[in-house]
């Protein structure tokens, strides 16, 4: 029998999204930010309705539409076993791979110098460097004979303009040297820190809350910024190890089948925000990563998903009625 429920309906109106509410405070950061939604829930939040619903080490929250992992990250980090499920592929990657605190912090940040050292030698060799943003650059810059683009399919489902075409190359550079020199140890952190790098610093996406177009940037640091994010998950890593055996799992999984991956009476608490009273497209916001990680490579992915959303908005607006 589940003891309490807390459903955190539109925790922000639109204006404060992009103001202060829905910053992280600076003590709040570690682990969230390793990727997260624009319209994600402040951890603070799930802080307060774990306290007033008594939470304990021997209880287990829920949150049925984790997305980036918000509600799970928290009670990890407040010693409190948890389960999420999110049906969107990479919003699930990000949840697992952000309460998976097992990997060795040192071993995680010289495994991707490395893999910066090889992927900068390789630019390098075709002429390019890694260097900073050129944010605001009008001239084109000079693009390596062999430019690496995407397969005709998976380039029609970004949105235009999404990456210009040095970035994109830069960033088809490094997946593919994290693929050749993979440490199975390290692979999952490290693609994470790239999905969070590419939609807040490669892209030319902008979020105010809804995805869009900002300034075009004709190159900007690849390597650079992905090795920044590793850095920010290595400290994480290093400060949190000793709750890192705290249960914590997140189902790539439907919630109205949640007896498919859930036992019966295993659930104390749930905490959760629904997808329907935002209409948002969640795949559309992390379709950029989504594409390039190889989430979704195909058309019928990306219509199965809109279908989705589809869905819960008619069912929002038959609720309205
Ligand atoms: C409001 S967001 C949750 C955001 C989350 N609280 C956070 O802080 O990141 C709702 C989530 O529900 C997910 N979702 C939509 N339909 C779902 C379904 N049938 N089963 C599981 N998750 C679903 C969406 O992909 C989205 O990530």
């Amino acid at each position: 029998m589940i003891d309490a429920v807390a459903m955190v309906v539109n925790p922000f109106t639109k204006r404060d999204a992009t103001r202060e509410t829905n910053r992280l405070a600076l003590s709040d950061r570690a682990v969230h930010d390793w990727y997260r939604f624009v319209l994600s829930y402040p951890p603070h939040l799930v802080d307060e309705y774990l306290i007033r619903f008594g939470a304990t080490k021997d209880s287990c929250v829920l949150d049925p539409f984790c997305g980036t992992g918000t509600t799970v990250v928290e009670c990890k980090k407040q010693g409190i076993p948890s389960v999420g499920i999110e049906v969107n592929p990479v919003a699930q990657f990000a949840g697992a791979v952000k309460t998976d605190w097992t990997p060795d912090a040192d071993g995680l940040l010289a495994h991707a110098n490395e893999i910066a050292a090889i992927a900068r030698g390789e630019l390098r060799a075709q002429g390019v460097e890694d260097g900073p943003s050129t944010t605001g650059r009008t001239d084109t810059p000079t693009l390596p004979a062999r430019l690496r683009i995407l397969p005709p399919e998976p380039w029609s489902l970004l949105l235009t303009n999404s990456i210009s075409p040095l970035p994109l190359h830069k960033t088809l550079t490094l997946l593919d040297v994290l693929k050749r020199h993979h440490d199975d140890r390290y692979r999952r952190h490290e693609l994470l820190a790239l999905a969070n790098a590419l939609p807040f610093s490669i892209s030319n996406l902008r979020f105010g809350p809804e995805v869009g177009l900002g300034a075009i940037k004709l190159d900007t640091s690849v390597v650079g910024v992905w090795l920044d994010s590793v850095r920010a998950i290595a400290a994480d890593l290093r400060n949190l190890s000793a709750k890192a055996s705290v249960p914590a799992v997140v189902h790539h999984a439907d919630a109205r089948q949640l007896l498919d991956v859930l036992e019966p009476n295993s659930i104390d608490i749930v905490i959760t925000s629904p997808p329907y009273p935002n209409e948002k497209d969640y795949t559309r916001t992390t379709r950029l990563e989504s594409v390039l990680l190889g989430f979704i490579n195909t058309k019928e992915r990306t219509a199965r998903a809109e279908a989705r959303t589809r869905a819960f908005q008619h069912t929002r607006r038959v609720q309205e009625r």
